[in-house]
């Protein structure tokens, strides 16, 4: 488990129905105001998505339908950990500077991201070395 990635196990309501999950801002399952929600699907079969980092934002991924793996780095060094989401009932909450990459998109896959802020190309870092060195920087600090 990398710092700022956590998974988190989402209360799903079943009955003799099926599944039901409810999502709510500043509950213990999402800690922040949701002020935006997209989803990703219709993914082009081998493409990986992502390859970026936020300065700020909080995410919370839920993969709900199908499955796909995010990979998270931190830009200390240390090995990118994979994080397989083949559930609806499983989130992975980002917070932080991580670097993501979304892959492995199943046929028919929908990943949902629910943001803390709104769309802010200023909050992007696209470019990986620009990445390491902010991250290297903040550890100065
Ligand atoms: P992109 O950042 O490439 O997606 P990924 O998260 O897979 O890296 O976004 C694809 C396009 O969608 C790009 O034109 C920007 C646009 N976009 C929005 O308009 N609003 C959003 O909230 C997001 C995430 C993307």
């Amino acid at each position: 488990m990398l710092q700022n990635v956590q998974r988190i196990k989402l209360d799903s309501k079943g009955d003799a129905r099926g599944q039901l999950i409810a999502l709510e801002t500043f509950s213990s399952q999402v800690p922040f105001e949701v002020k935006r929600v997209y989803y990703i699907f219709d993914t082009t079969p081998g493409t990986v998505r992502g390859k970026h980092a936020h300065k700020v934002l909080r995410q919370l991924l839920i993969c709900v339908s199908g499955s796909c793996v995010i990979r998270c780095d931190k830009g200390d060094g240390a090995e990118p950990v994979d994080y397989s989401l083949d559930w609806p009932d499983q989130g992975l909450l980002i917070e932080g500077m991580v670097w993501r990459e979304m892959h492995n998109f199943s046929k028919g896959a929908v990943l949902l991201v629910l943001a803390s802020e709104h769309y802010e190309l200023s909050d992007y870092i696209r470019d990986y070395d620009v990445f390491v060195k902010e991250v290297n920087e903040a550890k100065e600090r």
